[in-house]
């Protein structure tokens, strides 16, 4: 079998424009909403990317045979969103446990019991990995549920579901991620009465039976993982890089800890520039992710590749999940000094010179720091398993090649 690997040759500046494309956590959830609506929904600006092209495969596919395909959502974290609006339209779902990336086992207790606090009965079939059958066959009604942790995709279904239940639900502890609001609003456009998203609670005034209609194309927001992605790649290697569609209100712990280690940039509107910023001196900084507006655990990995180059010992502590440092091995085959206390906590001690090594990609998150690794390596990397990256990134061979750096798809 023809397997694709990225091939990239480090040690090259950066110069040029380079546009952030639509929002992967944005459109997923949107996508999965279609079945909340009498009509096709009109969305533009929708990222190329693999999980889109998947979230499609599975809507397609149940449209024609009323289910969630297996094979799909086994390879899918985000299959779980289209389980809402099914239960919501259908009065019943059946799906697999849902899969995903590398990142230790994603539970979805939040999501059983918020369905179950709304009426829904929960059957449980087979031994792992599981499939449930959810059923409110006289439709789900409105209730006061607080999250025990505020999970963004939880939210989304949730607040999917409940907008054609009988009465109010309140949703508390909701996640505040600015993907939230937008699915609320294009809900709300459609006719939903959604108000409060974006913030701790959610409130959701259910109308049975009034599917929902698209009245305007729905433009999908900049990505902001991939936007910050490419600051840390400007801040270590940017010799005069303009960063287009760059939302700086939803990365403002990012920007606050991009100011903390040193690296200059300059906001112009939705532009972030950096200019010869590789001239510059990095410290060391501690990290700590946190549910929004903290720092985002997506921007965990290419964070602590940028701390490999500053002056200094950095602390980088992972709250989100647990099996998100496990990258770490890889950065240390290339020359990092990272010593990995536990499985959420990490030291690391800079500036090291990395060099290029073959690697594998274990989840989209750590594939991207892999890139930029390769960037500021010296030397030759050939990154492995680029499916994962192609998850979440449109092209970014292509776009990075456009910026100077030697990278190719072999
Ligand atoms: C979403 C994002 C992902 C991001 C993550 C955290 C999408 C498609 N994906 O993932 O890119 O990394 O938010 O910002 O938007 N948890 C439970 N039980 C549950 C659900 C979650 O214990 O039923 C835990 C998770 O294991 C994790 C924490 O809650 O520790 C937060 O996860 P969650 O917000 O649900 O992440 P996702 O929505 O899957």
């Amino acid at each position: 079998m023809f397997v694709a690997k990225l091939r990239i040759m480090g040690g090259k500046l950066l110069e040029g424009e380079i546009e952030v494309k639509g929002s992967k956590n944005a459109a997923l959830p949107i996508l999965a909403s279609s079945l909340l609506f009498k009509e096709k929904i009109q969305i533009q600006n929708l990222p190329e990317i693999e999980d889109v092209q998947r979230i499609n495969e599975l809507l397609d596919a149940f449209n024609l045979t009323g289910k969630i395909d297996k094979k799909i959502a086994n390879r899918l974290r985000a299959s779980i969103l289209l389980a809402g609006p099914a239960l919501a339209r259908f009065g019943q779902v059946e799906f697999p446990h849902p899969g995903g990336c590398l990142i230790g086992t994603r539970p979805i207790d939040v999501f059983l019991e918020g369905w179950r606090a709304m009426g829904a009965e929960i059957k449980l079939l087979g031994r792992a990995p599981e499939e449930y059958i959810i059923s409110a066959l006289r439709g789900l009604s409105g209730s006061d549920y607080t999250f025990k942790i505020p999970s963004v995709t939880g939210t989304e279904a949730l607040m999917m579901s409940a907008v054609l239940a009988k009465g109010t639900t309140l949703l508390k502890n909701a996640a505040l991620e600015p993907e939230i609001k937008y699915l609320a609003d294009f809900l709300n456009a459609g006719g939903a009465g959604i108000s409060g998203a974006g913030t701790p609670t959610i409130k959701i005034e259910g109308r049975p039976g009034e599917l929902l209609k698209c009245t305007a194309p729905f433009a999908v927001p900049p990505d902001r993982i991939e936007a910050g992605s490419f600051a840390i790649l400007g801040a270590l290697c940017g010799k005069n890089l303009r960063i287009k569609n760059f939302i700086a209100e939803e990365l403002p712990t990012f920007l606050a800890l991009l100011s903390n280690v040193g690296a200059e940039y300059i906001l112009e509107g939705n532009a972030l520039i950096f200019k010869n910023a590789y001239k510059k001196t990095l410290r060391a900084s501690n990290v700590t992710t946190k549910e929004f507006p903290g720092f985002p655990t997506d921007l965990q990995a290419p964070f602590t590749t940028l701390l490999t180059q500053a002056e200094g010992q950095s602390l980088v502590h992972e709250t989100i999940f647990e099996g998100r440092l496990n990258y770490i091995e890889d950065l240390n085959r290339m020359g990092a000094e990272i010593t990995l206390c536990d499985p959420h906590r990490a030291i690391v001690r800079g500036p090291v010179k990395l060099t290029g090594r073959g690697l594998e990609s274990p989840d989209i998150r750590a594939g991207l720091a892999f890139i930029i690794a390769g960037i500021i390596a010296d030397g030759e990397t050939n990154i492995g398993n680029i499916y994962q990256i192609d998850r979440g990134y449109e092209r970014i061979d292509e776009r990075l090649r456009v910026l100077g750096t030697d990278i190719k798809r072999v």
